[in-house]
């Protein structure tokens, strides 16, 4: 028989391309929109038509108990990716962070405890802060920069109690920064593609000098998948990570390099983060991954990157001002 999987979050950038992913792989897909008054459903809006009729779309809060009680009826496994996940938004609204991140993942725990679920619940490489020694592996020690990573901690430490306390089966994956298409424009990737279609000549961002590790968003959601299937995984974290770092401004000249341009590249104050709350360096050990969940990004190293960010600049080269929605107006 199929198997029945929940996705929260599933309107989001990751989940949308979980969500088809999973449906590609033979999974009966229930997809757990946020419920909001104009019925929209995110990214999902965007799926092929013959992936989006065979999706189960429910429109809900992950934040409501008995809600996620219902929605979990009948699911074999839930992969756990509904979050507010904006570092800025979380300086001024930490109180949300805790009911969505925290208590909210402890609902779908509670749900999952409740039916029989497995749990691939999502974290992220916030949690390590600022490497202390690279690559980063799962035992580096846990340091939150920003009230988001802590809620992060939180989640995570729920998901791994309710495995260790009652015999839940979780698996707890820890994607490093993820991008392509659907991304939020408020993330960097995005944000320089955007503000170089506008203006080709001047780009504005934060720090410069931080690394980050990037995985183009197909490979990560294919480590989700793995990680329901790989037996070894429960009660496990596993960092899904390409084992390449690049500075933000090397970055952002080689997306200026493939969309053929050659902008100034300024730091915009208002763009910096406080010295103690910016993650100076992120670079993943996946080997873990490959162990446990014999993943590997098929997109790594420098070549790997300069493919995924081509077809991510495509993306939104043929999306225009309609990818960037109103992401320019928010003030954080
Ligand atoms: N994007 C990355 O680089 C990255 C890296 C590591 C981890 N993650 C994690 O991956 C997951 C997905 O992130 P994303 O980048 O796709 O972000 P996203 O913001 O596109 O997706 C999150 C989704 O959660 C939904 N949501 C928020 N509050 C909700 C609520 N109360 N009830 C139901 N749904 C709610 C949102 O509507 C959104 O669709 C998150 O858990 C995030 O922490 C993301």
């Amino acid at each position: 028989m199929e198997r029945r999987a929940l996705v929260t979050g599933a309107g989001g950038f990751i989940g949308s391309h979980l969500a088809e992913r999973l449906v590609g792989e033979g999974y009966g897909v229930r997809a757990l929109v946020h419920y909001n008054a104009l019925g929209r459903t995110g990214w999902l809006a965007d799926s092929p038509r013959e992936i989006r009729e065979t999706l189960d779309i429910v429109a809900g809060d992950i934040r409501d108990p008995a809600f996620m009680r219902r929605a979990m009826d009948g699911v074999d496994v839930v992969f756990h990716l509904a979050a507010l996940i904006g570092i800025p938004y979380s300086y001024l609204a930490p109180d949300s962070y805790i009911a969505v991140n925290v208590q909210g993942t402890l609902n779908v725990l509670e749900a999952a405890r409740d039916v029989g679920a497995k749990v691939v619940h999502t974290s992220t490489s916030e949690v390590y802060g600022t490497a202390q020694r690279v690559p980063i592996g799962e035992d580096h020690p846990l340091s939150a920069q920003s009230p988001y990573a802590a809620s992060k901690i939180g989640a995570d430490q729920l998901a791994l109690s309710f495995h260790r306390s009652f015999g839940v089966p979780v698996a707890v994956v820890r994607p490093f920064n993820t991008y392509g298409p659907r991304q939020s424009a408020r993330a960097v990737i995005p944000t320089i593609i955007l503000q170089l279609l506008a203006d080709p000549r001047r780009i504005a961002l934060g720090n410069l000098a931080p690394t980050r590790d990037l995985t183009l968003v197909d490979d990560t959601v294919a480590g989700f998948v793995a990680a329901d299937r790989a037996e070894a995984a429960l009660g496990e974290v596993v960092n899904l990570g390409t084992g390449y770092e690049i500075s933000i401004g090397a970055l952002a000249a080689r997306i200026a390099e493939e969309m053929g341009v050659e902008p100034v590249i300024e730091q915009a104050a208002a763009r910096v983060r406080t010295t103690g709350s910016e993650v100076e360096r992120l670079l993943s050990d996946n080997r873990r991954a490959a162990d446990l969940l014999g993943w590997r990004p098929r997109l790594a190293g420098a070549d790997g990157l300069a493919a995924g960010l081509r077809s991510t600049v495509g993306w939104f080269r043929a999306r225009g001002a309609d990818a960037l929605g109103d992401a320019a107006r928010y003030r954080v």
